[in-house]
Order: structure tokens, then sequence, then C-alpha cells
């Protein structure tokens, strides 16, 4: 059971009725967004459901791939956000603009923690995505740290055409994956990406046929399971910063985690 707290009150609900299905199998742990009859779209309480899982995530576990059920990884928000009454139990974005500021700041930085903790160092996130990830898809793929494409993805950032920003993490990782000037093109026209372009410009590691994006997933998982995974943490940790550093920094960086690694290995 999961806590969500929207619109109000607390409540606990499965994570079958937030939609989402989860498995940890050694590991590995899988997320499945798993409402395809309404194309996996999302709500508050998938991320706070997404939150929970990342608070409460077994330490043994190094891959956590992202997935969707059925035709489309997923539509983003749900509809019914636009809507006067809103998601049941949720809100409405009618409702959202009523809030005081720092009301508002902190329920986005809830909804914001169910993204967040897929960059944690320890942990590699995949991002297996087919057919549409719209929106706050899109996002949910640029916060994990790989994304594996079947041939048939369908990338947009369709916020600015209904009027609102992209706001759960999206807007950063997409800037330092394909650019400022590619970021600003693909956002202020809400065009669809699709799986070869994401590729070439550096939105997706692999593109794949559909019936094998599984078994890519799962060949990927292995390759990152095969190495030390206190030394992945820490190379994560290394790169992950390497942008924010000068050349000098980066240099002095890299010699304290391996200071860390050899005392490990062989003091
Ligand atoms: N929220 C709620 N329900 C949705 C959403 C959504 N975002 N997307 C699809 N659905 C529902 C449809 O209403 C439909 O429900 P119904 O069978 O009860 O009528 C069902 O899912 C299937 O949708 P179709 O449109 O028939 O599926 P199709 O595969 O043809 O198209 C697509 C998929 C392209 C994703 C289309 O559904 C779509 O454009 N959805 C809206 C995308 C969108 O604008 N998302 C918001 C982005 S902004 C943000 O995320 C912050």
């Amino acid at each position: 059971m999961v806590e969500v707290a929207f619109g109000g009150s607390a409540e606990e609900v499965s994570l079958e009725e937030v939609g989402l299905r989860y498995e940890v199998d050694g590991k590995i742990a899988t997320i499945t967004l798993d409402r395809p009859e309404k194309r996996n779209a999302q709500t508050f309480a998938t991320w706070s459901a997404l939150a929970h899982i990342g608070d409460t995530l077994p330490q043994q576990v190094r891959v956590v791939v992202i997935r969707g059920e059925g035709p489309s990884f997923s539509a983003g928000i749900d509809l019914r956000m636009f809507t006067p009454e809103g998601v049941p139990g949720e809100g409405s974005f009618a409702a959202s603009a009523m809030l005081d500021s720092s009301t508002f700041e902190q329920r986005l930085a809830k909804a914001q923690q169910g993204f967040l903790w897929l960059r944690r160092p320890d942990i590699v996130s995949v991002a297996a995505v087919q057919g549409h990830a719209i929106g706050a898809g899109f996002q949910l793929a640029l916060a994990c740290d790989l994304r594996v494409l079947a041939d048939d993805a369908k990338l947009c950032m369709k916020e600015p055409a209904l009027g609102l920003v992209p706001d759960l993490t999206g807007t950063k990782p997409l800037v330092d994956l394909v650019g400022l000037s590619r970021a600003i093109e693909i956002c202020l026209t809400a065009r669809t990406v699709g799986a070869e372009e994401a590729a070439r410009i550096g939105l997706a590691e692999l593109v794949v046929a559909p019936g094998d994006l599984g078994q890519a997933v799962q060949d990927l998982t292995a390759a990152l399971l095969a190495v030390d995974r206190d030394a992945a943490t820490a190379t994560k940790r290394l790169l992950q910063g390497a942008s924010g550093r000068t050349l000098e920094e980066q240099c002095v960086a890299e010699g304290q985690e391996q200071a860390v690694r050899l005392r490990a290995l062989f003091a």
C-alpha cells in the first residue's frame, strides 16, 4: 500500500489501484505502468507511488527498469486533470491554480520526487519505451539514465501546446542530452520525435524492433550487472558531476573516488 495525499486528505491505495506493477527479482526492479486501456496516463498517485518505490527500494537492487504495458509507454498526464472535476481524490488543474504558491511548490516537489530518485548513483535506471511517450511520459523516460526504444516510439513534449511547461524534471535532462537549441525546437513546436531521430540526437541508447524490446533491456541489464557495483556507483557519481566541474576539479574528483576504490580493493 502507498499513501497518496492530494486534494487535502491522505489515502492508502494499492499499486494496482494506481495503475502500477512492481516486481523485484534479485538485483533488478521492474516498474510497469499498467493502465494500457488509458495508455498508461499518469496522475499524482502515480508519482506518489513512484516516490514510495524509490524510498523503499531494496538495498540489493542495482538496475531499475521502467516499462509500459500495451501499445504506448505513457500518454502523459491524465487528461481528466484539465476538467473541472479533475481526477477523483487528486484534484484538477483548476484547483491547483487556486493554491498559494508555497502549497503548490510543495505539491509539485512531491510529484517530482517520483522522478528524481531514478538518478541515484547506486542504481542505473532504464526506460523501455514503445509507442507514445507524451508529456509526463516523455519526462519519465528522460528521468531514467538510459532509454531503449522500440522503433515505433514517438516522443513528444506536449506541455507547451497545452499552455503548460514541462515540470516533472524533464527539461534539464533534455537540454543535457540534445543541447539548448534542439530542446527549444522540440518543446516549443511540441512535435513528435521518432525513434530513429531520438537515437541520432542522443535521446536513446538503443533502438530495436518492438518485439525485441524486452530482450534488449534484459541484455543491457545483464551487461550493467556484470560490472562491480561500488565502482559503477562511484563512476556514475563522477560522470554526473562532470558537467558542473572544471577539468581540474574533475581530475581531483577522479582521484578522490579512485583512492576509495584502491583502499577497498587492495588495502
Ligand atoms: N489521459 C487520460 N486518458 C487517456 C490519455 C490521457 N493522457 N491518453 C489516452 N487516454 C485514453 C483515451 O481517452 C481512451 O479512453 P477510452 O477508450 O475510454 O475512450 C484510451 O486512452 C485510448 O486512447 P486512444 O486515443 O484511443 O488511443 P490511441 O492508441 O489511438 O492514441 C495517444 C494514443 C496518441 C497517446 C492518444 O491517446 C493521445 O493523444 N492521448 C493524449 C496525449 C496527451 O495530450 N497527454 C497530455 C500531455 S501533457 C502532460 O503530460 C503534462
